[in-house]
């Protein structure tokens, strides 16, 4: 099925008769970082703009899930368990997931679940884990449909995987697979669509092979400025649709530059990404800044080692303080050397991650 005309409607569930009694699934699903940020959001979680992003494989989440059949089907019924540790403060987050996917998966009120889930990099330590957080958790429930429906193809998992995702956090259904992912309609990519990720079906430069994320943590407080505020910021926001429209503009220009693989470029549009995603939570009404000061001193060491050595290594930023430093494989000997020499100084306990592209989630 092309996802050009897939809609919501094709991700409803088929009737089915009887259900497995009980069971138990894990899955491990990756981080991701974005080149083209998904920043604004329409309701349903439909991006305003679409984004591009490397999966990771390192950094992950991997979640258990553990199912028996209930007495009645009157509400959801689960627990969450963060390293072993009952974790009530995820249950809000995760019954609205349940909510919003429920349309699309209907034995979820049939079932108690046991949710246990555990992250690869430090929690607290600022990387975001609902993307690969919410992906392992939508491929764990969708698993349970694919044992009613055997006959799913992988394909349609695949696809509704990320749909799921989506509904728990945007940026979610761009971890279900790698290795570079888009998701949000725009006319340059085939197949783009608003629904799920889809795999970045064109040439892709070898200079991008294994491509190196190393994650400079520089601050691991807690968020002071959610997700989902900052995206409803971007409602009045007096330079949204200039924004919008630049993502389109961005995304074309990195098409041609994944092709014949300039970095020089592709760091010119990455950076300018990272910055104008801070831009926007800057120049947003109520206006706030997640840089630290130790952002901006691994930013300007990292312009000066570029400019000093010609080696291509350039920056992008989530929604938060850390720094990824992003590179190419075969400079990896230096450019970790300038890392521990000159970065790491400015990160919270020395911390840091090495991090690369990689292939997406996998059931255990
Ligand atoms: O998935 P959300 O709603 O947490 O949004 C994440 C947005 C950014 O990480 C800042 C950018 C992106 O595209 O991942």
């Amino acid at each position: 099925m092309g996802s050009v005309t897939m809609t919501e409607k094709d991700f409803t569930s088929k009737p089915y008769k009887t259900l497995p009694e009980h069971g138990i699934i894990t899955w491990e699903a990756p981080s991701n970082i974005a080149l083209v940020k998904y920043w604004g959001k329409k309701t349903n979680q439909i991006p305003e703009n679409p984004s591009l992003s490397f999966t990771l494989s390192r950094c992950k989440t991997i979640t258990t899930l553990s199912y028996s059949i209930k007495e009645d089907n009157s509400g959801f019924a689960f627990e969450v368990f963060l390293d072993g540790e009952k974790k009530d403060s995820f249950k809000p987050k995760i019954e609205t997931f349940f909510k919003r996917i429920e349309p699309y998966l209907p034995f979820l009120k049939a079932y108690t679940f046991k949710i246990e889930t555990t992250n690869t990099f430090p929690h607290s330590s600022g990387i975001a884990s609902s993307a690969s957080g919410m992906s392992a958790l939508a491929l764990c429930l969708l698993s349970i449909e694919k044992m009613i429906h055997p006959e799913m193809t992988a394909d349609f998992f695949t696809k509704k995987a990320s749909f799921l995702a989506r509904l728990g956090s945007g940026s979610a259904c761009r971890s279900v697979e790698g290795s570079l992912i888009v998701w949000g309609k725009t006319k340059t990519i085939k197949d783009s669509t608003d629904l799920f990720g889809t795999k970045y079906p064109y040439k892709v430069h070898d200079n991008f092979n294994n491509y190196q994320d190393t994650i400079l943590l520089v601050d691991k407080g807690e968020k002071q400025v959610s997700s989902t505020l900052g995206h409803k910021l971007m409602h009045n926001h007096p330079f949204a649709k200039t924004r919008f429209k630049q993502a389109h503009e961005n995304l074309e220009k990195l098409k041609g530059i994944l092709e014949n693989g300039d970095l020089n470029q592709f760091i010119e549009v990455m950076e300018s990404e990272a910055l104008t995603l801070h831009a926007m939570m800057m120049t947003g009404f109520p206006y706030f800044i997640l840089m630290k000061p130790n952002t901006l001193e691994i930013i300007n060491k990292i312009w000066k080692y570029r400019q000093d050595t010609g080696l291509p290594v350039g920056f992008t930023l989530d929604a938060g303080a850390n720094v990824h430093v992003l590179y190419p494989e075969e400079h990896t000997k230096p450019v970790l050397k300038f890392i521990k020499n000159e970065l790491v100084a400015y990160c919270q306990n020395e911390q840091y991650i090495c991090d690369q592209i990689g292939l997406g989630a996998n059931q255990l």
